[in-house]
């Protein structure tokens, strides 16, 4: 099992919004709930703290393994851990045959599979580039990137918002045809940086690989549908018997999805907003946790019947 600062108790990597979100969840004694994203455990923790019960879900097998280890004899009895896919969570719920009073989403990765090289989701560590969560399953970025088309990886990109994906995109697959296609995460980043050296743009706040990375990885973790068909399988947990949903989201792309959503379920009267806009975190936080910054939260809540 690796070690990790977040693995051990969830004390120096606190997650994000978690005090938020624990007051809007609303946790009861005994209750439900549902956390889609387990990653260190953090959010679990709390809500079992509060005396209620998780259902907690991740597709990184690690995750659960390491949270059962951790903490599972302390809660046994009210928690169930599951490695799959929170697209799935209607079947999920149905199958472990609970009522969830109400579900949470932190979207995205954690900070522990960040850290560990051979996944390849950070450019600030040498690892191949693999970028999926679930490392049991599906297809690397390293292969998608040797076959997709021009055109292909360019819309890849650009729903990452990538400003250059289009000379980015020619560039890759040129690279590719002269058998130069970079094969670690340090050498995308540079040959990214290459390209933006070209394009004239010399300084930015970010990284300019950030997007790329950020683009591939959306798509080798089919990250948009995943999204789209858990919060539909969202309400069909929720629907019928009432509870709150909260989602974390961390870019646009997420929280466009999100908040047409539940616009949508609003307008249908099939749900209420617990808050009309997105909340951010507190400016504490984003001091204490700069990764933080680009947080939003979201949340509704079905009245059942
Ligand atoms: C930001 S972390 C969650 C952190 C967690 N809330 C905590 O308190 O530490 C996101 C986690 O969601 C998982 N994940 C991402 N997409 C998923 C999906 N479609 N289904 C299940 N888990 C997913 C990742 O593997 C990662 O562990």
């Amino acid at each position: 099992m690796r070690e990790s600062p977040e693995s051990s108790g969830g004390s120096i990597h606190r997650p994000v919004m978690l005090s938020e979100a624990m007051d809007w969840l609303d946790v009861r004694e005994d209750c439900w709930y549902v956390d889609a994203n387990l990653g260190g455990g953090g959010h679990s923790r709390a809500i079992l703290e509060r005396g209620g019960r998780v259902l907690a879900i991740d597709r990184d097998p690690d995750a659960v393994a390491r949270f059962l280890e951790e903490s599972g004899e302390a809660f046994s009895g009210r928690f169930l851990a599951i490695h799959g896919n929170n697209a799935d969570i209607a079947i999920h719920v149905r199958e472990a045959r609970i009522r969830a009073s109400g579900i949470l989403f932190d979207l995205g990765w954690s900070t522990i599979q960040g850290e560990e090289a051979d996944r390849g989701l950070s450019f600030s560590e040498e690892g191949p580039l693999d970028m999926r969560l679930d490392q049991t399953t599906g297809e690397t970025a390293g292969a998608l990137l040797e076959r997709v088309s021009e055109s292909e990886l360019s819309e890849i990109l650009s729903e990452g918002d990538e400003p250059l994906a289009h000379p980015i995109a020619r560039a890759l697959v040129q690279a590719r045809k002269s058998g130069r296609l970079p094969r670690t995460t340090v050498d995308l980043a540079a040959f990214v940086s290459g390209v933006y050296y070209r394009k004239g743009f010399r300084r930015s706040r970010r990284h300019p690989a950030t997007r790329v990375f950020m683009a591939l990885r959306i798509r080798v973790n089919r990250e948009y549908e995943n999204l789209e068909r858990s919060l539909a399988g969202s309400r069909q947990a929720l629907e019928e018997g009432g509870g709150r949903l909260l989602v974390l989201t961390f870019h646009s792309g997420e929280d466009r999805i999100v908040k047409r959503t539940f616009r949508q379920w609003v307008s249908e009267e099939a749900a209420d907003y617990l808050f009309r806009k997105s909340l951010p975190p507190g400016k504490e936080e984003v001091l204490q946790n700069p990764r933080s910054r680009s947080a939003r939260m979201r949340g509704v809540t079905f009245v059942g019947g």
